[in-house]
């Protein structure tokens, strides 16, 4: 078998992304029944995250461990990666120890070198570019909610990011409709829209949040300051202002839509605390698909079968 690495989305055809979301499906219903199949029994995962993290780690270690295999942690002052070890070493002693490797990184270069020199599997547990892991988890909330995610309309109010960047792929993919509202000037990298407008995605970019909500089944947001951006924070707060997500804006959207976050969320800043606690939210939805999601993924990855 191949080496099956998922950098971004476009590693998975929409057969493999429908394959891993029908067993993340699965594992999630035989967990709430009480059975756990060992499909990675005797695996080893390495966690190598250069950012802070609470749903990413905490979801691969509980979800390796719930599948038979067990975790290497290794933060950012251990390997301090880039700087005492390259990318091609680390992953090249890492690939003698662990059958598969989550990488947390700023660039995506240091993704793909990972996965060019180690002989593992690499997943990309959230670069500056993109989070695949989180929409992986958020298609299967809405499958959830909605029943589908195709023909959906998904409107994204907040910065042009890794999530959104995520999110045009996987829209371009499946498809379904995606709005992007952000500010001018904090539009979504011009290189992955352009391809995902080129491959035929049904996607827009806006600078109106009123827009880009009407007629839309799902809000999203996350943070205006991302991990790595703190020294654009004052900046940031002024430019996203009109952007947040609030009861005004929910109110435009359709009637059973559902407010979507990957948090950590800053309440008061892209979403009020009275949106995020509402009957539409669904964040917490999210955060628990991460754990069935990812472990999807990682049997996927290892060509495990279930
Ligand atoms: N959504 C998400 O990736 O959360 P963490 O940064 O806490 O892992
Ligand atoms: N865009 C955010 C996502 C956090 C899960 C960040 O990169 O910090």
């Amino acid at each position: 078998m191949e080496k099956r690495d998922v950098l971004t989305l476009r590693d998975l055809t929409r057969a493999e992304l429908h394959e891993v979301l029908s067993l993340a499906a699965v594992l999630k219903q035989e967990r709430r029944e009480g059975r756990q199949r060992p499909l990675l029994a005797g695996k080893k995962l390495a966690l190598l995250f250069q950012k802070p993290s609470l749903r990413t780690r905490a979801t691969f270690d509980v979800g390796m461990n719930e599948l038979g295999g067990s975790t290497l942690f290794l933060g950012p002052d251990e390997v301090r990666l880039g700087e005492r070890e390259t990318p091609a070493d680390c992953a090249r002693v890492l690939c003698r120890l662990v059958d598969i490797i989550a990488v947390r990184t700023f660039a995506q270069d240091i993704v793909a070198e990972m996965a060019r020199f180690g002989s593992v599997p690499v997943i990309n547990a959230l670069s500056d570019l993109y989070h695949p892991c989180q929409v992986l988890s958020d298609l299967l909330t809405l499958q959830e909610c909605k029943g589908r995610v195709e023909g959906l309309k998904v409107a994204f109010v907040g910065d042009g990011n890794n999530v959104a960047h995520s999110w045009l792929l996987a829209a371009e993919k499946l498809p379904f409709r995606f709005i992007l509202a952000c500010p001018e000037g904090f539009e979504p990298d011009e290189e992955i829209y352009d391809s995902v407008v080129a491959g035929g995605g049904d996607v827009a970019v806006t600078h109106d949040p009123g827009a880009a909500v009407s007629g839309a089944d799902a809000i999203y947001t996350d943070v205006w300051v991302s991990m790595g951006q703190e020294a654009e924070a004052g900046g940031r707060q002024d430019a996203f202002a009109a952007f947040q997500v609030n009861r005004e804006l929910v109110a435009r959207a359709n009637e059973d839509v559902v407010v979507m976050h990957c948090l950590p969320a800053h309440r008061g800043e892209e979403i009020t605390d009275e949106v995020i606690e509402s009957r539409r939210s669904v964040v917490f939805d999210q955060a628990e698909n991460r754990l069935h999601a990812q472990k999807a993924l990682m049997v996927w990855c290892l060509g495990a079968g279930a």
